[in-house]
């Protein structure tokens, strides 16, 4: 089921030079919402950002009744998001899409690739893979340390390992370069980040026979499968990421 609700910012901060992370409650309860899935928010206030646009779920706290969006500021919607304050209301359809695979048993190893917001999806499943009683480790990429986001959050929830392009913190070069790679082993692999990022973690993966899920940011407009313009090419012909996805099964991509 999905809901349309307008939902109460109780804070809006800039965690970074790229990134804004937005929390949101409501009155009531907020309904139930599962690691991997999204909500479309609908940016008010300029003519060219009418459409909604999709933001992964970062977290959900309970506790607090609170959803957690960590929205990049990469354009001219996002930067009005970023402008959002305390008590301002966002429109939100959530929850979308499907959810990452949960953790089958105990002793299974999960590894979480992340790289620039992408990691955002990953913090609520690793808090997931956590309370089901497994132990995730994470592999956060990001191009220099000041864009990293989050990382005592996700230290509560597993191992973090750290790659920059730069060398800045933790190790020098892609999350692929990671020494976490070479001592595995991985029972399994969860990606989300940059195609190019996904795409080497999938050859990766599927070099040690490991099974890989992606989950894709394909460009979206309606969110509800009606306007196409969100459509991977896989195995089983044109799939709408925002319907069928965004997680997949990477040996259904054809990348
Ligand atoms: Fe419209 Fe997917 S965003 S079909």
């Amino acid at each position: 089921k999905k809901y349309v609700l307008d939902l109460k910012v109780s804070s809006a901060e800039r965690i970074n030079a790229r990134n804004v992370l937005i929390k949101l409650t409501d009155d009531k309860p907020l309904p139930e919402m599962l690691p991997g899935q999204f909500v479309e928010v609908r940016v008010d206030g300029s003519p060219s950002t009418f459409l909604r646009r999709p933001i992964s779920i970062n977290f959900v706290d309970r506790d607090r009744n609170e959803l957690w969006l960590l929205v990049a500021t990469v354009g001219e919607g996002t930067r009005t998001l970023a402008r959002l304050h305390e008590g301002d209301m966002l429109n939100c359809v959530l929850p979308l899409g499907n959810t990452f695979t949960p953790l089958s048993h105990p002793a299974e190893r999960i590894l979480l690739v992340g790289g620039g917001v992408g990691v955002a999806p990953l913090l609520y499943f690793g808090k997931q893979i956590k309370e089901a009683g497994g132990n995730p480790v994470f592999l956060l990429g990001a191009r220099t340390a000041a864009d990293l986001a989050e990382v005592p959050l996700f230290e509560k929830y597993g191992k973090v390992c750290i790659t920059t392009e730069d060398g800045s913190a933790g190790e020098k070069g892609f999350v692929t370069n990671h020494s976490v790679l070479s001592t595995g082993p991985f029972d399994r692999i969860s990606t989300c980040g940059p195609k190019p990022m996904m795409m080497a973690v999938a050859r990766y993966a599927h070099q040690k026979s490991i099974p890989c899920e992606a989950s894709l940011e394909n460009m979206m407009a309606c969110g509800v499968g009606a306007c196409l313009c969100c459509v991977e090419k896989t195995t089983e012909g044109n799939l709408c990421v925002c319907k069928e996805g965004p997680v997949f099964d990477t040996r259904r991509l054809l990348w």
